[in-house]
């Protein structure tokens, strides 16, 4: 792992959102003090909500949310309307409870034709984004990480997504066969920070192996971020650092 990474163990979930969450909010003041406003790409699954649950409650008016722009690091193909949404995740965790203007909340449209989203998606994100390294660069970049070791929707039976020259890809869900909407690889390494928040027991083993660079942990997609001018930050609680009681 190269210097600017940085790995914190917590002991509960809930710990864990509140550390990020102040972090988060201190990312915010800082970067939209510099800039005048921050892009923030979110991921979805199980993991955010309790940090999204400690947004809405405790900096509801403590981040300055007209000047905080979000965007997705993945989407699921399904109605924003579906319980399978990352972006309908957001909105009932901590969109509807914050005033952040609705043209600040860039989400992916999945219920669109995956490849035509995908290409309308860059496009959001070449508009919007400084361009670096001839990728969008993220101020801020939020992941997951997977019992099987992918991240974003970057799975291990397509690990060519982590080089594509695109911005965005269309993968599929190696077992539902669920088509997604992700970064590619290269724009996630592009971001000035990124924060893995990963929690639980089921992640333990895949942890210990990327952490311990065992045999075969390339063949993790999570192990492929590597941040090209960037700060890479692990928020893990004890269970998923492998670590019980
Ligand atoms: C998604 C993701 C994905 C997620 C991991 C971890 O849409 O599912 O963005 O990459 O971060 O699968 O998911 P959990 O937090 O539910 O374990």
């Amino acid at each position: 792992m190269n210097t600017k990474t940085e790995i914190k163990i917590y002991d509960t979930p809930i710990l864990l959102a509140e550390s990020m969450a102040a972090g988060f909010k201190k990312i915010c003041d800082e970067v939209i003090l510099k800039k005048g406003k921050i892009n923030i790409a979110l991921s979805g699954g199980n993991t955010p909500k309790l940090l999204f649950e400690v947004l809405a409650e405790n900096y509801r008016n403590e981040i300055d949310w007209r000047s905080v722009n979000f965007y997705w690091v993945d989407e699921r193909c399904v109605r924003p309307d579906d319980s399978e949404s990352n972006f309908g995740m957001t909105e009932k965790y901590l969109l509807n409870k914050i005033e952040i203007p609705v043209e600040n909340v860039h989400r992916v449209s999945g219920e669109n034709e995956p490849e035509e989203e995908a290409i309308r998606y860059s496009q959001v994100l070449k508009e919007n984004l400084t361009i670096e390294n001839n990728f969008p660069r993220f101020d801020l970049t939020l992941l997951g990480m997977g019992d099987d070791g992918h991240t974003a929707s970057i799975f291990p039976d397509q690990m060519e997504i982590l080089d594509s020259n695109e911005i965005c890809a269309v993968a599929v869900h190696p077992v539902s066969g669920q088509k997604r909407i992700t970064l590619t690889g290269r724009v996630i390494n592009n971001s000035d920070r990124v924060y893995f928040l990963v929690t639980g027991k089921s992640k333990s083993d895949i942890i210990k192996i990327i952490f311990e660079e065992k045999n075969g942990y390339l063949n993790f997609p999570a192990a492929h971020i590597e941040l090209t001018n960037g700060e890479l930050n692990w928020y893990l609680d004890k269970e998923a650092f492998g670590q019980s009681g």
